[in-house]
């Protein structure tokens, strides 16, 4: 096989942080590559370099393509030596159509008048080529489910003719179904001659696709190695850069009294008059347990919390105990004076003010905490700041680095020092360890136990059955809005759990 592609010797500074430090990564022609590494390990950064976006001069060392030098001052430099990438965050313009997104910037114009016609015709084919048959290209993308915008992204990749296609972590908000899917695609695409590089933190993806590995740890490269030489024990070390024996370390529930009591709840959807999302659920939670949820895509688990905090528009019947005094949150303010924590799936929307550094995102929902007299002390800011740094080793500069310049799971961790700072009695987590990277997983999972120790009660919705299964004390499943089962953590399994999400009324 020959080479696709070799960045040599790469080194790429931050003020105060060494992103990349010497990286060499050779990719071979009609290969998928992976890319793996802890969080801040810097793959999104290489591929940055690689992508023209961290323009040439701004990183030291050379980008070989097919044998050429190449040094690309922008993006556009990169998408004519074939490079198309997908970012971590998708970039699509929602409020456009798929056409429009698919030929931004290179409309068929003539006289500043687009040919429609010709960009239907042609946005259909690229939809057909990445299996994408049942939606028209006139479909405004921020209609879309994460999965098909994420089909979108690619087809718009293949239409700029790329020959080399990144993916950085395109998987972390997908059903399975949709990941099967994409994988499908790329299948498909490597058999057509295109090369690959693909990030992401889940190994067991890695490696039902890739056919090399290479991984980065704290900017370095740890090694490549072809996929048939390796395990996936072996990558999670050579990642963290020692032993994780254990990926779950669950300790015995430290049950004390009631906390929270739901009976009969029931949540209308905000917009569709008459249907429910959540229907008739009952479940208690008590303190020094943690509680999961499990349930497909769309069972109501997200609408279930997010109402549960005060932050879902639809009505509510039924009724809410805390501490054994019913309650009515109608908002995220009320529902943190009662003791309630959400740390939400998506940390973009309702999680984290990208602009602000730290400590001010830690602090943001506990001023109250760290003033007095309505007057805030910047000095306990930074004092608590740094105590949540570090208890959840959030791997930043200071805690005045900003916080949109963190990697995606050293984000998520600020999110949750946010909401542990406010001390709550019910902490509930959805989706808590998405896009995160195996050791720091294993710090969260710590941080719970430690959380339960003293008293706290966590409620957990997971997509991710072995976490669920590998950390709750008491399991509930929900599909469509009902409770379908609820098992001793002891008594489930992925095969009673899946029944159950889907319809099955067992245990
Ligand atoms: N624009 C930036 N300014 C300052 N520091 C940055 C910037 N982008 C990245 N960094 C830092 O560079 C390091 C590498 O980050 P990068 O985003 O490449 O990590 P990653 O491997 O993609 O992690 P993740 O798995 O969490 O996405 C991190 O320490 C990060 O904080
Ligand atoms: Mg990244």
């Amino acid at each position: 096989m020959t080479t696709a592609l070799e960045m040599r010797n790469i080194t790429k500074q931050f003020p105060g942080v060494k992103a990349l430090d010497d990286v060499t990564f050779t990719v071979k022609k009609g290969e998928i590559h992976a890319l793996c590494g802890e969080n801040g390990a810097g793959k999104s950064t290489l591929m940055k370099v690689l992508s023209g976006l961290y323009p040439t001069g701004s990183y030291d060392g050379e980008i070989v393509i097919h044998g050429d030098v190449k040094r690309f001052s922008t993006i556009k430099d990169a998408e004519q030596a074939g490079i198309a990438i997908i970012y971590q965050e998708l970039a699509l313009a929602k409020d456009l159509s798929i056409a429009e997104n698919l030929f931004l910037g290179k409309e068929f114009a003539r006289w500043g008048v687009i040919n429609w016609d010709r960009a239907f015709k042609e946005s259909e084919k690229w939809l057909k080529e990445v299996g994408l048959t049942d939606v028209s290209p006139e479909t405004r993308t921020g209609t879309l489910g994460i999965g098909k915008q994420q089909q979108v992204e690619i087809a718009k990749a293949l239409s700029k003719n790329a020959n080399l296609l990144i993916l950085d972590e395109p998987t972390a908000a997908l059903t399975e179904q949709e990941v099967d899917i994409l994988l499908s695609i790329l299948r498909e695409f490597k058999a057509r001659g295109v090369t690959c590089i693909y990030i992401s933190h889940k190994l067991k993806e890695v490696f039902s696709i890739a056919d090399s590995v290479t991984v980065l740890r704290d900017g370095k490269t740890v090694g490549t190695y072809s996929i048939e030489d390796i395990t996936e024990e072996k990558v999670i070390s050579l990642m963290v850069g020692r032993e994780l024996k254990q990926l779950f370390p669950r300790i015995e529930p430290q049950t004390g009294s009631i906390v929270m009591k739901v009976q009969n709840y029931s949540v209308m959807h905000p917009d569709l008059p008459g249907r429910k999302v959540i229907d008739d659920l009952s479940f208690e939670i008590r303190q020094g347990e943690i509680f999961g949820i499990a349930g497909l895509m769309g069972a109501g688990r997200t609408e279930l919390v997010m109402s549960l905090f005060g932050g879902y528009s639809g009505a509510v019947s039924g009724t809410v105990e805390i501490e054994g005094k019913s309650v009515r949150i109608k908002s995220t303010q009320q529902a943190i004076k009662h003791g309630l924590a959400l740390v939400s799936e998506d940390r973009k929307k309702y999680g984290l003010v990208l602009g602000m550094d730290v400590k001010n995102n830690i602090t943001l929902s506990s001023l109250r905490h760290i003033s007095s007299g309505g007057v805030i002390d910047h000095q306990k800011e930074i004092y608590q700041g740094n105590d949540y740094m570090k208890a959840l080793r959030i791997k930043a500069n200071s805690v005045e680095t900003i916080v949109g310049t963190l990697s995606g799971g050293n984000q998520q961790k600020v999110v949750i020092g946010k909401w542990l700072m406010t001390n709550p009695k019910i902490l509930i987590l959805d989706e808590p360890t998405r896009g995160i990277d195996v050791g720091a997983k294993f710090e969260i999972y710590t941080l719970m136990n430690e959380l339960i120790k003293q008293g706290m009660a966590i409620i957990m919705v997971s997509s991710e059955l072995p976490e669920l299964m590998g950390m709750s004390h008491r399991i509930m499943v929900i599909s469509e809005g009902r409770k379908t089962a609820e098992f001793m953590a002891e008594e489930a399994s992925q095969e009673v759990i899946m029944t159950a999400a889907t319809g099955g009324r067992t245990g």
